[in-house]
């Protein structure tokens, strides 16, 4: 093994993780320049407003008339009542207190209680000008607005406010809608924050242990690796063909097929993990990561899979897909449950990581969020390519 990481100086980045201003609009740099998932596209009705925060800031979200997906400050004008509480209807979003009524833009758009005509039937415009009244809605402000993008079976959100500083577009779901790959959505609640979880989805030395038996054994087998970092993205190429999954990858690879596996970091919060086998069967997990707070996150996981033949018949298809639902529900499970211990670790006093050359990857991810909290101005971290080797 050449080109090894001298890891004093290859690895110093952990020191600059800043959990508390990763996750604060005010204080997380660049992050904010990201399009974050705020939910799926079949959680967002006609019917009912949507509550979310990101980056620690309430956000409601609705469907506009055209059924365009809204994302407004969550705080009425009036008396800040939470607008979440309320109502939607034809494409507007009512406060439950008093009734003010908001459109897709944040405008106020009604005032139930200056009566039919909006313009206050008692005092008149005059009568209103001398008491210093507001006349009309509109004249009331406007709630903070937030750009929105719907694709690939999700609502994003830009939580800037202002489509003009997003860094890249929404990231595309892996296969989704690609003829003979079937695609399914799982949302989960994760009690950790941002940099950990991208940190998790890309870890390979934990599956031996966190998910001993479902998903890999230990076998006691050196792993290398090339680690590849660029100024937006970090990617990891193992070559071990002879590697193997167990659990539904036994499914997937029933003949034994020697299997390519890259794991893909796109800064600043997103993970892509390929399982390719032979020429058409694959297994591909995307995972994007919207930040709550410094230590709570939902995690938007898309799983992509092909079979290395057809299936005879839906029903087999069907019964296919509820076991890989319920396989994959089991893995994240343990995820969340590892992800919560290390929370409590963290939760004990200054973060203070350690990190060897299997963290080489990490450390580059760590990297690269710390330049977007920055501000991510110049050049960033610089591309770097590098060997290591690790065991499982
Ligand atoms: S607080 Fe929203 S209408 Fe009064
Ligand atoms: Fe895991």
């Amino acid at each position: 093994m050449t080109d090894r990481p001298r890891l004093s100086t290859d690895l110093p980045h952990a020191r600059r993780i800043d959990l508390e201003a990763e996750a604060d609009l005010a204080r997380c740099g660049a992050l904010k320049d990201a399009w974050y998932v705020a939910c799926l596209s079949t959680e967002l009705t006609a019917k009912r407003p949507l509550s979310r925060t990101i980056l620690g800031t309430p956000v409601v979200l609705f469907r506009d008339e055209q059924g365009r997906p809204a994302a407004l400050f969550d705080r009425c004008l009036h008396r800040n009542a939470r607008l979440s509480a309320g109502a939607t209807f034809d494409g507007k979003l009512g406060c439950p207190y008093h009734g003010w009524v908001y459109d897709a833009s944040g405008a106020c758009v009604e005032i139930p209680s200056l009566g039919p005509t909006q313009r206050g039937s008692v005092l008149g415009d005059d009568g209103h000008a001398r008491e210093g009244l507001s006349l009309r809605p509109c004249d009331v402000g406007r709630v903070r607005r937030f750009p929105t993008r719907e694709q690939d079976g999700l609502v994003f959100v830009l939580m800037s406010g202002d489509e003009a500083t997003a860094r890249q577009p929404p990231h595309r779901v892996p296969h989704w809608g690609e003829p003979g790959w079937t695609s399914y959505f799982m949302v989960t609640r994760f009690p950790n924050g941002v940099t950990n979880l991208v940190e998790n989805f890309m870890d390979v030395p934990h599956t031996v242990f966190v998910h001993k038996g479902w998903f890999r054994e230990r076998r006691r087998t050196q792993v290398p690796a090339t680690v590849e970092r660029t100024a937006t993205s970090v990617l990891v190429t193992y070559e071990q063909e002879q590697d193997e999954l167990t659990g539904a990858g036994f499914l997937l690879n029933p003949t034994g097929e020697p299997m390519v596996h890259t794991d893909h970091f796109y800064a600043p919060n997103v993970t892509r993990v390929d399982y390719l086998w032979g020429s058409r069967s694959g297994y591909v997990i995307s995972s994007q990561v919207t930040p709550i707070g410094p230590l709570d996150s939902l995690v938007y996981t898309s799983i992509s899979y092909r079979l290395p033949f057809d299936l005879p018949g839906d029903l087999v298809a069907r019964g296919l897909r509820r076991f890989m639902f319920w396989y994959t529900t089991q893995v994240i499970g343990q995820d969340v449950d590892i992800m919560r211990v290390q929370r409590d670790g963290l939760r004990l006093g200054p973060l203070e990581f350690q990190s060897t050359e299997a963290d080489l990857l990490h450390a580059d991810i760590e990297a690269l969020r710390a330049w977007w909290r920055e501000g991510g101005q110049g050049d960033g971290p610089a591309p770097a390519k590098r060997r290591i080797s690790f065991w499982i």
